[in-house]
């Protein structure tokens, strides 16, 4: 039967790891796969996590099995960034469990939405790959709007039409904030008129909070997640720790659920965990031990914040530096300034990004997405160069 099996692409994402990886040249610039570098081009493991770490090989006295939903205590202790420290619903509507990274969550909540009778599921396109991929695995149905318009803002008019066309069968999965790929979020008054488009229309709402903390700031960050909660009965919220606590390979996510009493989250929590233990049976623990560990120590805790606001900094200088820089041949950097988080998208073809990996070394998604934290001040001035020649 194996045999059968026809020969799949690799991940395109994931390809261009192996790809950088393998090309000798000294001045090559990643610009691919989602991870944080500092402006000397590291991705360092948390100062914050490395002391939470110490504390976990000392005081760790088991590693014996917690159970499909994981480590308890790390998912409580992030509820207060995700909902608010003064959500009366934390603890009572909502409850969750800890998954392996966003994609675990996603995987989870979208199984979820497919058992509880949800047939299509509502994606602002262009979105992160996986989204699309998990959907098409689970045999739901993808129903695209446009995210983005031309200008640089959001096309709310694409999302008007996709939530009147939804009904109750439907999921609508949108990014909490700092969009992958395009950089590009909703306004706090965009969020308001979508919370309540959602809660007329009875759609379910799957918000992806993969990148909190890494656009304007941990609370800020959260507005669109927590404005859409106050407006709905149900929703779920898929969280990854895999960029802002740095913890890319250790797979640390959550799955929040919110029902509209108490009493109804033992039963929908039980599919969930039911789902976990056919998938994954139960999450990789040391990351979200660490994760937990970072949150119970005030010490720490400031310290990862501290940690994240240098971050968050240093995309914002090369951010201001991309848009300093305006028209660079047929690309206009200007709106690079005012998007949030990793990713913005260079309208390049798909030839001007091979011509940018083969004949500058600099490796981007064949999208055109960049990941800003791979240019630092040594490189940013090659990178605005190949731009400027290979759409010249
Ligand atoms: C990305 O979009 O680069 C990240 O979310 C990493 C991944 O798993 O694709």
């Amino acid at each position: 039967m194996l045999i059968n099996l026809q020969q799949q692409p690799a991940d395109a994402l994931l390809a261009l790891i192996k790809l950088h990886n393998a090309d000798p040249r000294a001045d090559k610039i990643d610009l691919g796969v989602g991870v944080y570098r500092t402006g000397e081009g590291e991705t360092p493991v948390f100062a914050a996590i490395k002391g939470a770490e110490k504390k976990l090989v000392e005081e760790q006295d088991s590693k014996a099995y917690l159970g499909p939903e994981g480590d308890m205590a790390f998912v409580a202790a992030l509820m207060p960034y995700v909902f608010g420290k003064d959500s009366p619903d934390m603890g009572k509507r909502i409850e969750g469990m800890q998954t392996p990274g966003g994609t675990g969550s996603l995987r989870l909540a979208l199984a979820l939405a497919k058992r509880s009778g949800i047939d299509r599921v509502i994606v602002g396109v262009p979105s992160w790959p996986n989204h699309a991929q998990i959907c098409a695995d689970l045999g739901l149905g993808v129903v695209e709007f446009n995210h983005a318009r031309a200008d640089g803002k959001t096309d709310m008019d694409a999302l008007r039409a996709a939530l009147a066309g939804a009904g109750e069968k439907d999921a609508v999965l949108l990014h909490g904030c700092c969009h992958n790929p395009t950089g590009i979020d909703y306004s706090h008054a965009e969020w308001d008129e979508i919370a309540g488009l959602i809660a007329e229309k009875k759609v379910l709402p799957i918000l992806d909070l993969a990148y909190q903390g890494l656009g304007n700031g941990m609370e800020e960050d959260a507005y669109g997640v927590r404005r859409v909660l106050v407006a709905v009965p149900e929703a779920l919220v898929c969280y990854s720790c895999d960029k802002n606590f740095g913890l890319y390979r250790d797979r640390v996510g959550a799955l929040y659920v919110m029902m509209p009493s108490e009493s109804d989250l033992p039963r929908v929590m039980s599919n969930a965990h039911a789902l976990a233990r056919a998938n994954w049976s139960q999450p990789p623990d040391h990351g979200g031990a660490a994760v937990r560990l970072v949150l119970e120590d005030p010490t720490l805790t400031a310290q990862w914040l501290a940690e994240l606001d240098q971050m968050r900094d240093r995309m914002r200088e090369v951010r201001a530096k991309l848009a300093a820089a305006g028209k660079v041949g047929a690309v206009d950097m200007t709106p690079f300034g005012g998007q949030n988080g990793l990713f913005s998208i260079v309208p390049l073809s798909k030839e001007q990004v091979l011509e940018m990996r083969e004949k500058h070394g600099i490796y981007m998604a064949g999208s055109g997405r960049i990941n800003v934290a791979g240019l630092t001040m040594g490189n940013i001035d090659n990178f605005i160069d190949a731009v400027a020649q290979v759409t010249a």
